[in-house]
């Protein structure tokens, strides 16, 4: 079974434009859950753009499926997830000023940082899972950095789906195997919709999660919230 984790960051972003608390993302997290989805998803920023730090404490208690945490691990993203304790915590290695993440680890060159960061969240009881891009060498070495899993990082796969879906999805298809291979389980997460999703699904095996926001968010101004679930939870079957 492969799990939908809602990623509510731009429900955040709606809610700032304005300054108010309309839409409510504690309310919006409930509803996700209510309507079958299986976990919420954040990014806590460092300069708050969306979801804030304050938003991380008050999801925390009302959240009754798979809370994950997402972020570059700075010192006080660290602290947070380790107070917050969520189950799972997703290492990204972009850049504060980016606008999303766009690329995986190096598992070659961030070997050691990771494997630090990971051990701590190891300690917490905290799952652990990396960003990474298809790269035979950065699957090989995110084992030695002791991650439970890898969140395979799908926007090459939705870019290129439209002119040649079979194509697009083969190196996926060979760092997923690998992946299972050396024992490391699988997410995926980025540009995923209701179009590309069901063929990404049907050709990975063993997907444990897809993190899914934008276009899930943007399909849900046309049919509605729980419609929207629906559909990408049909995607999933
Ligand atoms: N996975 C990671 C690591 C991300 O940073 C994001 C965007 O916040 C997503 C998944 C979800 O991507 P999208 O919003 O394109 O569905």
């Amino acid at each position: 079974m492969t799990k939908l984790s809602v990623n509510i960051n731009k429900i955040a972003t709606i809610r700032n434009a304005r300054g108010n608390n309309l839409p409510n993302l504690i309310q919006v997290a409930i509803d996700c859950e209510k309507f079958g989805a299986q976990g919420i998803t954040i990014h806590p920023r460092p300069d708050e753009r969306h979801i804030t730090y304050q938003d991380v404490y008050d999801l925390k208690p009302v959240i009754t499926t798979e809370f994950n945490i997402e972020g570059f691990p700075s010192t006080s993203f660290i602290n947070l997830v380790l107070d917050v304790k969520p189950h799972q915590v997703t290492l990204v290695p972009d850049p504060p000023d980016v606008l999303t993440s766009n690329a995986g680890w190096d598992t070659t060159k961030q070997k050691d940082f990771l494997k630090e960061v990971i051990s701590e969240f190891k300690s917490a009881g905290i799952r652990s899972s990396i960003f990474l891009d298809t790269e035979i060498a950065n699957i090989e070495n995110a084992v030695g950095t002791g991650t439970d899993r890898i969140e395979l990082y799908t926007g090459p796969y939705a870019e290129n789906y439209t002119s040649d879906k079979g194509k697009a999805i083969h190196q996926f298809i060979e760092a997923a195997t690998l992946a299972n291979k050396l024992g490391l389980e699988i997410n995926a997460g980025h540009d995923l919709n209701l179009v590309n999703l069901t063929y990404f699904k049907n050709n990975i095996s063993e997907l444990l999660e897809v993190s899914i926001g934008h276009a899930l968010i943007c399909d849900s101004l046309y049919f509605g919230l729980e419609n929207t679930i629906k559909k990408y939870l049909n995607c999933l079957k």
